[in-house]
């Protein structure tokens, strides 16, 4: 990976260096390189970032982070700014959203290594990855109540990740926390010091990539699926899953096996 430093001397960032993508074999690094911006989203990067979304969607672990001093501050105000009241700023909003839905759905395990500030959209990110690690200098919030406006993907992301009176804090006082403080409120897994963020989110994503990929996909899925489920229920859906899954392997190659030889079965042949 290029060395933070020399990126961050870039004074407008090409657009296909908008997020650095790095394979790394099972595991990649996707890397928000808009450093002069403090990686706030523009609709470019927004679009850059999609795209690196479908690049990486083979490998099993993807370690998410930023260039410089903030990990994302969120989405860019000065062409929000210039879009509010227009058509195409509830478009913007919504591919942000679909962002987010791009990380939850995707096969891969996403890891946050969060390497500064996280603001708004920027901490909608952390809650979108299944996990994340914070260097100590992280800062993360939710500003908008002091812009005037309710942050409407931070707010929700918040409330479903965090526990209630901690999603109310950052949303209505607009508090920004630090690291510390975000591990006590369980918004990151871990804390380590600002030069160790990347190793040690590089070692979770090795350890991630060293997993069955059907067994790490399917754990992702079903802990979504399971957030609102009562105890009965989730741990009922779990069986019921996985003695259809297993079911079906055995039956569909047996099925296919069987068609294969010739033997037409229901619904089969002509
Ligand atoms: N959108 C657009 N530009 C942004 C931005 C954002 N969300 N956040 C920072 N920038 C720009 C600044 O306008 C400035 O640009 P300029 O050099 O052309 O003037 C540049 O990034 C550096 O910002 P600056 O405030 O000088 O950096 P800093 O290191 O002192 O502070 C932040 C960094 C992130 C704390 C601060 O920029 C900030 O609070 N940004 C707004 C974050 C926010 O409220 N996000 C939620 C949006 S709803």
């Amino acid at each position: 990976m290029p060395e933070p430093d020399a990126r961050t001397e870039a004074a407008k960032t090409r657009y296909e260096d908008l997020v650095l993508v790095e394979d790394r074999g099972r595991y990649a690094v996707l890397t928000i390189n808009r450093p002069e911006k403090r990686n706030a989203m523009s609709q470019d990067a927004v679009r850059r970032l999609r795209e690196a979304l479908v690049q990486v969607r083979d490998k099993q672990a993807v370690v998410l982070t930023g260039v410089g001093p903030a990990f994302c501050a969120g989405m860019d105000l000065k062409e929000q700014a210039q879009l509010i009241g227009e058509h195409r700023y509830s478009q913007d909003v919504r591919e942000w959203t679909t962002v987010q839905s791009e990380i939850r759905s995707h096969p891969a395990v996403f890891i946050a290594a969060v390497n500064g500030y996280a603001l708004g959209g920027g901490s909608t990110l952390i809650h979108s990855c299944d996990l994340a690690i914070a260097a100590e200098s992280a800062q993360i919030g939710a500003p908008e109540m002091g812009f005037g406006g309710f942050p409407t993907q931070a707010g929700p992301s918040a409330v479903k990740r965090v526990a209630p009176k901690h999603a109310a804090e950052l949303i209505l006082m607009a508090r920004r926390v630090d690291a510390r403080e975000a591990f006590r409120m369980a918004i990151v897994n871990k804390v380590v010091p600002d030069e160790e963020l990347l190793s040690e989110a590089i070692a979770w994503a090795e350890q991630l990539a060293g997993f069955n990929p059907v067994a790490l996909d399917w754990g992702k899925k079903t802990i979504q699926r399971m957030e609102n489920l009562s105890w009965d229920d989730a741990m009922d859906y779990c069986s019921i899953t996985s003695q259809i899954t297993s079911m079906k392997s055995t039956a569909s190659r047996e099925g296919i096996d069987s068609f294969l030889q010739g033997n037409r079965g229901v619904g089969q042949g002509a």
